[in-house]
């Protein structure tokens, strides 16, 4: 009864080969902690900053996300919305032209609190701070579950970010002589084996929380910032609570931001061609097409099926559909 609980030396006995069973996909290995997997440094920083980010405040903005959903691109607007009266010349001078917006939102577990001998000090950053993070619901620090800050939650349907997420880490392979299989790494996306997973477990969390504090959490949606973005994103300004004036949306403020952060243009900077995260990623990895429905050219009938089974049987007994 014990070993099938999973009470056994080194833990449960599926998930350790489960991670093992990894190999080659996403890291060199995951571990499972708090119900979803992390590549070792990662987790690292993950404990980390639940020990050491105790500080959050009322004010704080966190962008939270399922890997592959859109990060780079609801981090550029997010910056560009907070930064617009400092920068009200879109196009001239602003950071978003010369620096990747990972490097202008840093992610909590990745870039902050990376090091674990190395607690930041983010008292001096002016509010509100902006930060982001991967972390499933359970496993945010316990402070940005006590204050009042906002929670800006994106995902995207589940056949689109498998597919980008399988470019990404055919890309990321440094030695490229082999690529994951995709029938492989769909197997292990299926089965919650993937960075963050599983992806229904992950939506689902922030789902029902911003049901019951909608105040707290706003949940976007990929193909809604594609279709309609116009108005996704005066939702957002609202929610963070700097909406635009009329004066500004006469002025052409809203249609500013979002070309700066178009797909187009973001993706043909020099710093976005060349240059690379201090993890070693290069920025260019982060903008491959930006479409929606693109995995219909890679999935095979079967495995839409698939995902949308399970998609159902994880969501939408719970109100949550793509
Ligand atoms: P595709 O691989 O489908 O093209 P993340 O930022 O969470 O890593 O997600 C990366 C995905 O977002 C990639 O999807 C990438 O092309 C897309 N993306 C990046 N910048 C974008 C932008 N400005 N507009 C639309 N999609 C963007």
């Amino acid at each position: 009864e014990m070993f099938c609980k999973g009470v056994s030396p080194g833990g449960p006995f599926w998930d350790h080969m489960l991670g093992y069973w990894n190999e080659g996909w996403l890291a060199n290995h995951l571990h499972q902690y708090q119900g979803f997997w992390y590549f070792t440094r990662q987790l690292q920083g993950v404990l980390s900053c639940q020990k050491h980010f105790n500080n959050s405040l009322n004010s704080d903005i966190l962008i939270v996300t399922t890997p592959k959903s859109g990060t780079t691109w609801l981090k550029a607007w997010t910056f560009a919305l907070l930064n617009r009266h400092k920068y009200p010349k879109m196009f001239e001078n602003h950071p978003l032209l010369t620096k990747n917006p990972h490097f202008l939102v840093p992610f909590l577990e990745l870039d902050l609190y990376n090091d674990k001998d190395l607690v930041p000090d983010l008292n001096s950053i002016p509010s509100p701070r902006l930060f982001s993070t991967h972390l499933p619901y359970v496993s945010l620090p316990k402070s940005v579950i006590d204050s009042n800050c906002k929670i800006l939650y994106l995902c995207r349907n589940p056949k689109d970010t498998f597919i980008s997420l399988w470019h990404f880490t055919n890309k990321l392979k440094l030695d490229g002589t082999s690529t994951n299989s995709l029938e492989d790494s769909f197997k292990k996306f299926c089965n919650g084996v993937s960075i963050c997973g599983p992806f229904w477990e992950h939506v689902l969390g922030y789902w029902k929380e911003s049901l019951d504090q909608p105040k707290k959490i706003m949940l976007m949606r990929y193909e809604e910032m594609k279709k309609n973005p116009s108005f996704v994103l005066k939702e957002l300004a609202r929610f963070v609570g700097c909406p635009f004036s009329k004066e500004e949306e006469d002025e052409g403020v809203i249609d500013d931001i979002l070309k700066l952060c178009s797909f187009k243009i973001l993706s043909n900077l020099e710093v976005n061609k060349k240059g690379k995260l201090s993890s070693g990623e290069e920025h260019r990895a982060f903008f491959r097409l930006g479409e929606v429905g693109d995995s219909n050219n890679y999935l095979t009938a079967e495995m839409i099926e698939q995902l949308d089974i399970i998609t159902e049987k994880k969501l939408g007994h719970y109100g949550f559909r793509f």
